[in-house]
């Protein structure tokens, strides 16, 4: 059985991490645009700690408190600790299966793509002890069909070197919104239809073909890596007590470098765009969160904490790390009926409310962007009616984001029933795949 103390020694032999706070964590410092390979891998982060033969299960115990103290959250969106959903597959009756979740369907995120294109051997490694944690006897890797065959390749090194104890397999993930739904990822893994299951499912019971599974967000693997390796005193080193660790953010729009970058949770939104080479135009406002996220003004924004807790008073989440700065010069009432056509287009066709409240939205509020006869009431009446009314979070996520546009852009909606919009330019900011624009 391993104690406490030897395991803290073990982590006391990983090599430390450079800057504050161990920043960066995840991504190399220097990006050189190819993969880091397993003997790159190992130099940056050091071996895991070994868990073999009889010691297997106390080491997985003493990773999971791990974990748990180091108040990990998932990074897919939701925020869910992530101890519990270990500990529920672990307890669950079965041969238990864990899915990396690397689907990341938001058009404007790439922060998974990015890890997995530059330190596929870290997802992999935190795969691997979430395996050993909950006793899964299988790893999928459901990743962006650009970095499948980084994947794949770093999946081939592994397994030449007999590296991992349970098989791991990648499958290209469906180019949906919705397919990074867990229930959908599951579900295109099982039948190859990536829409969410109608009556949500207890994955952590039943999942793929009925076992136990845990679905995991690609980047939160990664920091189960790094915990395993470095302790959770190391992680807390980061981020805020309440909300620990740091996290990866893609900053779009209207700033000089934008791009995938790692930030400590906490950190002051300006430092974020910072990041990101800063704003490149005089701004009028952020995204936060993604297209379920909510817009808030610009430079009000800027001095609040990027996290949960800091951007309540703008009831704004980081999510999955989207930040997108919306240029002066654009209009953001067209931005929000544009990714509101492509959100309804994008529902999975299941749930009435969401499938004809969703498109009645789009329409009308594509009415109200272009200056044409439209009924604000009627608009803010559907929105009440299809909020929380669909299976999965689609339909809520949708009105969350449209419900911020109306209210922040709201000063604009008479400007544009008199024909006039205060954007000087038709460029888009907000990626929308051109297959679904209408
Ligand atoms: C419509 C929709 C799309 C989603 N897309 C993704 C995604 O692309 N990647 C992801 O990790 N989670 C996505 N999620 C969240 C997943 O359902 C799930 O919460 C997550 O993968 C769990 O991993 P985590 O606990 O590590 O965050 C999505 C949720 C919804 C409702
Ligand atoms: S709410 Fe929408 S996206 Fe979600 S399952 Fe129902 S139809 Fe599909």
């Amino acid at each position: 059985m391993i104690t406490a103390s030897e395991h803290a020694s073990r982590i006391r032999g990983a090599p430390p991490i450079a800057g504050p706070g161990g920043l960066p964590r995840l991504l190399p410092g220097s990006f050189a645009g190819r993969p880091l390979g397993l003997a790159g891998h190992l130099a940056r982060h050091g071996e895991l700690p070994a868990a073999e033969g009889q010691d297997a299960r106390a080491c997985a115990t003493g990773w999971l408190a791990e974990i748990e103290r180091a108040g990990l959250t998932g990074r897919g969106g939701a925020a869910f600790p992530t101890a519990r959903k270990l500990a529920a597959v672990a307890a669950a009756a079965g041969r238990p299966v864990v899915v990396v979740n690397g689907t990341e369907g938001e058009p404007a995120s790439a922060k998974d793509k990015v890890l997995m294109a530059t330190e596929p051997h870290l997802v992999i490694d935190g795969a691997v002890l979430a395996a050993c944690i909950t006793g899964a006897t299988e790893v999928i890797i459901v990743a962006g069909p650009a970095v499948t065959g980084i994947v794949e390749e770093a999946i081939a090194e592994r397994r030449a070197l007999r590296r991992d104890p349970v098989p791991v397999r990648v499958v290209p993930a469906a180019d949906r919104f919705v397919a990074g739904e867990a229930s959908a990822v599951v579900n295109w893994l099982a039948n190859g239809r990536p829409v969410p299951t109608p009556v949500p499912p207890r994955l952590a019971q039943h999942g793929l073909h009925g076992r136990p599974t845990l679905v995991q967000n690609a980047e939160t693997l990664a920091h189960v890596a790094l915990i395993v390796r470095h302790g959770a005193a190391w992680f807390r080193t980061a981020g805020t007590p309440a909300e620990p660790g740091s996290m990866l953010v893609t900053v779009i729009g209207a700033v000089r470098a934008p791009g995938v970058r790692e930030v400590g949770i906490g950190t002051p939104v300006s430092t974020v765009l910072d990041a990101a080479g800063g704003p490149a135009q005089r701004l009028r406002a952020l995204l936060i969160g993604g297209y379920f996220g909510t817009w808030v003004p610009w430079p009000e924004a800027a001095d609040l904490p990027f996290s949960a807790a800091g951007l309540a008073p703008l009831r704004a989440v980081p999510a999955a790390g989207l930040v997108a700065a919306l240029p002066a010069a654009a209009c953001g009432l067209a931005e929000t009926a544009r990714v509101a056509r492509y959100l309804a287009d994008e529902s999975a066709g299941q749930c009435g409310p969401c499938v004809f409240g969703l498109d009645a939205i789009a329409t009308e509020l594509g009415r109200v962007a272009a200056g044409r006869p439209a009924s604000l009431a009627l608009l803010r009446r559907w929105l009440s009616q299809v909020d929380g009314r669909g299976a999965c979070r689609h339909p809520d996520g949708a009105v969350r984001f449209i419900r911020s546009g109306l209210e922040l852009f709201g000063p604009e909606l008479d400007l544009h029933a008199r024909g006039w919009c205060s954007g000087t330019t038709d460029d888009p900011v907000l990626p929308v795949p051109r297959r679904l624009t209408r």
